[in-house]
């Protein structure tokens, strides 16, 4: 069995944490390969509620071998606390592995992160402020700091110095801000090598590895496919690439490798952060979503944006990652309505559009259009098999599939673990 991707397929928070945690305990390493910890992934474990920003799902599933690839940002403060916060709970996580190359959030792209969200003012992307952005700049830029750097300290302070050079004339002459001294930053920087060091290794080598001797290989996608650099609703996003090929770059493991790509995929719509998003509702079933859906941000708390389900995005979603499956969360949710509005098309300056258009202008026009599907009230969280589900909420999957282009191979009734109805198995 080769290698499955699970990634969002709309604006985050589909619920991937949970998705990823129910397939840890059969596969043998789940990885991180794009983000960092602008990333927050709820794992909820019997009474025990995880928030994960940073390490894989799969770290709460004991057989499973967590991996952070190359293509991830990583702040090592908030691993570090990360990790401890969760020994603390009694989380074995000694078997991370780490990237060398993947390239470290320092503390002057989380002050260039702030900074320049402010001075966007009302034009700000609504970042999660953790550095995201800037890191990848300086990736992308050529002068990022990598997890191997930590390892010597002259190539890191030559590294430093580089980085620092340009930044401190923005900070100090566009932004006003004190200039940032390369030796105290350096200083840090070294204090996280020897507690990083056990988990740094060459995981390019580990994950190839692994999949020649058929072990199961997840790689679990951070943000979600409209999050996307690349395709999603650009400049409203991230700064990596969430979609299916983001793991092959992020993880140093080849496409043919890949057998299987899973969408997860949310009942209704949500989004945090400013950017367009057609199906937004500013009435009380906004509110009503928000509330019985707990749709607040895991990472930085502010409330999130809620909408209806938005097919467009769905179909755009397969086909930019080629999607093989769809993973339906949270349709427990939509309980007590008695008409479902699901967005099958869009309305721009006048015309009927079936798929995402590509120009911004246009995405930014775009108006809903609206197929109402019946209702149910009955409570869906015990469900554990879809003849289980009352007719009109199995006529509600049923349509989300046909309207979405992959088949909807699993259903969440419930945050836990086992409420969920498996309807093909993903292994
Ligand atoms: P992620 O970023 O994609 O991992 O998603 P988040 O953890 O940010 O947000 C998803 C939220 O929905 C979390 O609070 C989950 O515990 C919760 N959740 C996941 N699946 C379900 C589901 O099927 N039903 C309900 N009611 N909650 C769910
Ligand atoms: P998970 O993995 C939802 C959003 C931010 C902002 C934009 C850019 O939990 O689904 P960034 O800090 O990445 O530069 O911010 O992206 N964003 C997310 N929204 N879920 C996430 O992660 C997100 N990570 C970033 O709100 O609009
Ligand atoms: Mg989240």
């Amino acid at each position: 069995m080769p290698a499955l991707v699970l990634l969002g397929a709309q604006w985050g928070d589909e619920g991937k944490g949970k998705a990823t945690d129910l397939l840890g305990g059969s596969v043998d390493y789940v990885v991180r390969y794009q983000g960092g910890n602008n990333a927050g992934h709820t794992v909820v474990v019997g009474d025990q509620k995880y928030a994960l920003h940073l390490l894989p799902s799969g770290i709460l599933s004991p057989g499973c071998t967590p991996v952070i690839g190359n293509g991830v940002v990583v702040d090592p403060s908030v691993l570090l606390s990360e990790l401890s916060g969760l020994n603390e709970r009694g989380v074995d996580t000694s078997k991370l592995l780490l990237s060398g190359n993947a390239h470290i959030i320092t503390p002057y792209n989380v002050t260039v992160d702030k900074v320049t969200e402010r001075f966007l003012g009302k034009r700000k992307i609504g970042t999660t402020g953790r550095g995201i952005g800037p890191t990848y700049a300086d990736k992308i830029n050529r002068v990022g700091i990598r997890v191997q750097d930590l390892y010597d300290e002259s190539i890191l302070t030559q590294k430093v110095e580089a980085a620092l050079d340009a930044k401190n004339q923005i900070l100090t002459k566009l932004y006003n801000r004190r200039a940032i001294a390369v030796d105290q930053v350096v200083e840090e920087l070294l204090g996280y090598a020897d507690k990083l060091a056990p988990y740094v290794a060459d995981t390019v080598l580990v994950l190839n590895e692994a999949l020649e001797q058929d072990k199961v290989v997840l790689f679990e996608g951070g943000q979600g496919t409209l999050l996307d650099i690349d395709h999603g609703t650009y400049p409203f996003v991230t700064s990596s690439n969430p979609t299916a090929g983001g793991a092959c770059t992020g993880t140093g493991v080849g496409p043919t490798k890949i057998s299987r790509v899973i969408g997860i995929l949310k009942a209704y719509t949500t989004r945090v952060g400013s950017g367009p998003f057609p199906t937004e509702l500013f009435d009380e079933d906004g509110e009503a979503l928000r509330r019985i859906g707990g749709e607040r941000g895991v990472t930085t708390g502010r409330d999130r944006r809620c909408g209806w389900f938005d097919a467009v995005i769905a179909r755009y979603a397969t086909r930019v990652n080629g999607l093989t499956d769809f993973f339906l969360t949270k349709l427990d949710v939509l309980t007590g309505w008695e008409q479902i509005p699901v967005c099958v098309a869009y309305e721009i300056d006048g015309r009927r559009v079936e798929e995402l258009p590509y120009s911004q202008t246009d995405f930014h026009h775009a108006k809903p259009v609206y197929e109402m599907l019946p209702g149910w009230s009955e409570d869906i969280s015990k469900a554990k098999s879809f003849s289980d589900l009352p007719k009109n909420a199995q006529g509600y999957v049923k349509a989300l599939e046909e309207m979405s282009g992959a088949p909807i191979s699993a259903i969440g009734v419930g945050p836990g673990r086992d409420e969920t109805i498996e309807i093909n198995s993903f292994l």
